[in-house]
């Protein structure tokens, strides 16, 4: 079936490459300062003891990662006016998460003290997957330690677990770099199942710590992302890789309800961005059939002026050398991989019915 002619292979493996060197780039690019990361910004006010706790990738990574391009201009530009930390213009999932949730967005782990832990803490961080990937971060198991390191200093008590809700999602770096080391999608499924295998530990560990609620990002459809839809001069998703998400987010649907079998209970549910992602899109496409003046969502909003410049790159003179598109409040895509703020909101809309289950059955 993954049967591909050379060329077609070739083809299929190139958006990756540049993927990852966009990706790369971020990585390596000087850190501007911190200050933005530490402001807080929930809309709501805490009247009870809910603490949220975030594990996985750049999607819901909202400042470890400090020597990122997350932490150059123009990331932040939407909120909080400058970089934080977050690989988007502004709020990115754990943050529609959390004022859902009616707290403040859980402080990340690398920015914690001890008077700032009271919301929870976020130990995502980009670049990073369920195994270990071209980036060197904390894959999920590692930032797992970090949390069952604080439990057994006591930072956080049974009962503050027992009412707690946790965030977690990752994957869509272990298939990029799958497909960079090995060099095509051969022999993915057999990937995907060792990825869920790990992953169904981990969630099983996240909850043997003491957390009753668990939410679980099905992964992105990675076709849809621009750095993919480049290659159709950003008209369409790349199909092939939409399966491998199809896949992977069906896989990790049967284990969650394994899982809650064996527990007698529904501890654990999944966000489905697979699907929110396609319905935003579908919904874009045809705002946009109406309106031609309405951004396309398969098209990143900040881009770099050719193929060797990237969202934040600038020349050894300190020139820009990368675009903000004008329409970035209409847009899904950010850069090349990350959702804008108002494409995490469009998607949030989405997943606010699945959310509700967080909070429906009162464990506290
Ligand atoms: C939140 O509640 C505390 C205690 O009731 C209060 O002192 C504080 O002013 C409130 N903050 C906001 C932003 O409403
Ligand atoms: C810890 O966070 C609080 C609240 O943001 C801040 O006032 C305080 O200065 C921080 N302490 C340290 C040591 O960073
Ligand atoms: C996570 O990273 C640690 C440290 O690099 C490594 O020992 C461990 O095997 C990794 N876990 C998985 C599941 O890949
Ligand atoms: C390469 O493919 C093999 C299976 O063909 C898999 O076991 C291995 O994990 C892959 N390598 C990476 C880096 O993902
Ligand atoms: C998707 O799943 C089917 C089985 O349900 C499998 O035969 C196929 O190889 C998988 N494709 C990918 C790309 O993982
Ligand atoms: C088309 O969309 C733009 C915003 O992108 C808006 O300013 C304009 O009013 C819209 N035109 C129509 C006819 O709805």
């Amino acid at each position: 079936m993954m049967k591909q002619n050379l060329l077609v292979k070739i083809i299929t493996l190139l958006p990756w490459l540049i993927l990852f060197f966009i990706i790369t780039e971020l990585i390596n690019a000087n850190v501007a300062g911190v200050e933005g990361a530490k402001k807080s910004h929930g809309a709501y006010n805490n009247t009870n003891s809910l603490k949220l706790f975030v594990f996985g990738d750049s999607y819901v990574d909202t400042g470890n990662f400090l020597n990122s391009g997350s932490y150059n201009p123009p990331y932040g530009i939407s909120f909080p006016g400058k970089p934080s930390g977050r690989f988007c213009d502004g709020l990115v999932l754990t943050d529609y998460v959390a004022s859902f949730l009616k707290i403040k967005s859980p402080t990340p782990y690398a920015l914690r003290n001890s008077t700032e832990v009271q919301y929870g803490l976020n130990f995502a961080h980009g670049g990073t997957g369920i195994f270990n990937t071209l980036v060197d971060g904390p894959n999920m198991s590692v930032q797992i330690d970090s949390f069952e390191k604080l439990i057994q200093q006591n930072v956080y008590t049974k009962h503050d677990l027992e009412s707690s809700i946790a965030l977690v999602n990752a994957g869509g770096n272990d298939y990029a770099t799958f497909v960079l080391k090995n060099g095509s999608f051969q022999d993915i499924f057999v990937f995907t199942e060792s990825l869920i295998k790990q992953m169904s530990l981990n969630l099983k560990r996240i909850h043997e710590l003491g957390i009753n609620k668990i939410a679980i990002g099905l992964l992105e459809p990675i076709g849809c992302v621009p750095m993919i839809t480049m290659r159709s001069s950003y008209e369409k998703c790349d199909e092939t890789s939409n399966l491998v998400s199809q896949n992977h987010s069906q896989m990790l649907l049967q284990i969650v309800q394994q899982l809650n079998k064996q527990m007698g209970k529904s501890v654990f549910m999944t966000l489905d961005l697979y699907n929110s992602f396609l319905s935003v899109i579908a919904k874009m496409q045809k705002r946009r059939a109406e309106n031609s003046t309405v951004m396309n969502p398969l098209q990143p909003c900040c881009k770099g002026e050719d193929l060797k410049y990237f969202c934040g790159s600038v020349d050894n003179k300190g020139a820009r050398k990368y675009s903000v598109c004008e329409k970035l409040e209409s847009s899904l895509f950010w850069d090349t991989v990350h959702p804008s703020q108002n494409g995490w909101y469009e998607v949030y809309l989405m997943l606010q019915s699945s959310l509700g289950q967080l909070i429906q059955e009162k464990n506290f």
